[in-house]
């Protein structure tokens, strides 16, 4: 079976080809347009996918080596995420659906991220704890089983991604501020500052990522522009060490107060190299397995959008051509 998957929801336009759960074409096309104001601009990216999305489909059939005839069944994003970017998407992948009389499915953003893990790991098992780090979620989910899942804790304000983003534009360090953040900080000094680890002691699996944002923009306060610049590498380490401590922390409790022995971890933060190598070290301590997807399926791309979808169409769940877009909507309560 062979599913054609497209992701619009934020600044990524992509789509995926998979054959019977493995990735024969991703082709993944993240909009520059972005990078002269520091952050996505909604209208921007509709516009963006609009022009993007039909050469972005047809480079995937290409790397494929398929027609769009051989496809079998469509799988989409259709929430939560912009609203004039998901709309993209989903109106393309309804037409398409349409015109080539196959079926179409409609799935959710973060469902899909959990689902990249699959994509390497097919013999991977249900219940497992899921830990969602992305540029708008932050989750603690428990994954019992496909399609039943419970949340354990979220930030109560900005997301771990956002957080980068944002220290990163503080720090005027280039947009995206998360992969770069990453970059300067392998040659910095993880111990050189303390910057706190927000709701450590909380008592419940939440986050908070605002005030380790102000801490850091209170501490750059004190420092000159050549100081900032030439310990850029220092701080940055030391912000991305604090993120990924405290998410360190509270997923492994997690884990161990739920008995659960496995923590994927996915969303475009799961790329960050510190939270790989800290996730994996503590958790093996704890006899508890650390997984992440590669870190090309870890930021938004529509082979994960597919290999949902696929799984979602196995258990007979399909849209319709009056599916449509939400904005926000949760995964799990
Ligand atoms: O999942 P994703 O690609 O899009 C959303 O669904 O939001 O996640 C994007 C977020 C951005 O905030 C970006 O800065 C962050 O993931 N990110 C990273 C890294 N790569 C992407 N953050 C830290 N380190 C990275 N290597
Ligand atoms: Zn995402």
């Amino acid at each position: 079976m062979k599913i054609l998957g497209i992701e619009s929801s934020c600044d990524e336009t992509a789509a995926a080809i998979l054959e019977n759960g493995k990735v024969i074409a991703n082709i993944i096309s993240s909009q520059l347009i972005h990078k002269t104001f520091g952050g996505v601009v909604p209208e921007l990216a509709s516009r963006a996918h609009q022009k993007l999305i039909s050469l972005v489909v047809k480079q995937a059939l290409e790397e494929a080596k398929v027609t769009k005839e051989e496809i079998d069944a469509i799988a989409v994003t259709n929430r939560p995420g912009l609203i004039g970017a998901l709309l993209v998407g989903v109106n393309f992948a309804k037409a398409l659906s349409f015109g080539l009389e196959i079926p179409i499915v409609g799935v959710h953003h973060i469902e899909g991220h959990i689902h990249a893990i699959f994509i390497e790991n097919p013999e991977l098992k249900p219940p497992f704890l899921t830990l969602v780090v992305s540029g708008g979620h932050t989750e603690l989910i428990h994954f019992k089983d496909f399609g039943n899942y419970e949340l354990f804790g979220q930030t109560v304000d900005d997301a771990a991604g956002e957080a980068f983003d944002k220290v990163a534009k503080m720090l005027g360090i280039e947009f995206p501020g998360g992969p770069n953040v990453d970059k300067k900080a392998k040659n910095g000094n993880a111990k050189a500052y303390r910057f706190p680890r927000p709701m450590l002691d909380s008592g419940n699996f939440n986050f908070s990522f605002s005030g380790m944002k102000t801490a850091v923009r209170v501490f750059l306060q004190d420092l000159s522009e050549t100081e900032i610049k030439e310990n850029l590498n220092d701080i940055a380490a030391s912000f991305q060490e604090a993120v990924a401590d405290i998410l360190v922390l509270k997923s492994i409790k997690a884990a161990k107060e739920f008995k659960l022995d496995k923590i994927v971890v996915t969303g475009g933060v799961a790329a960050n190299s510190r939270l790989r190598s800290l996730m994996i070290e503590r958790a093996s301590e704890k006899g508890i397995e650390a997984l992440f997807p590669r870190p090309v399926f870890c930021t938004d791309n529509a082979a994960m959008i597919a290999f949902c979808g696929w799984k979602l169409l196995q258990k007979g769940i399909k849209s319709d051509l009056k599916m449509t877009a939400h904005p926000s909507i949760q995964l799990a309560q």
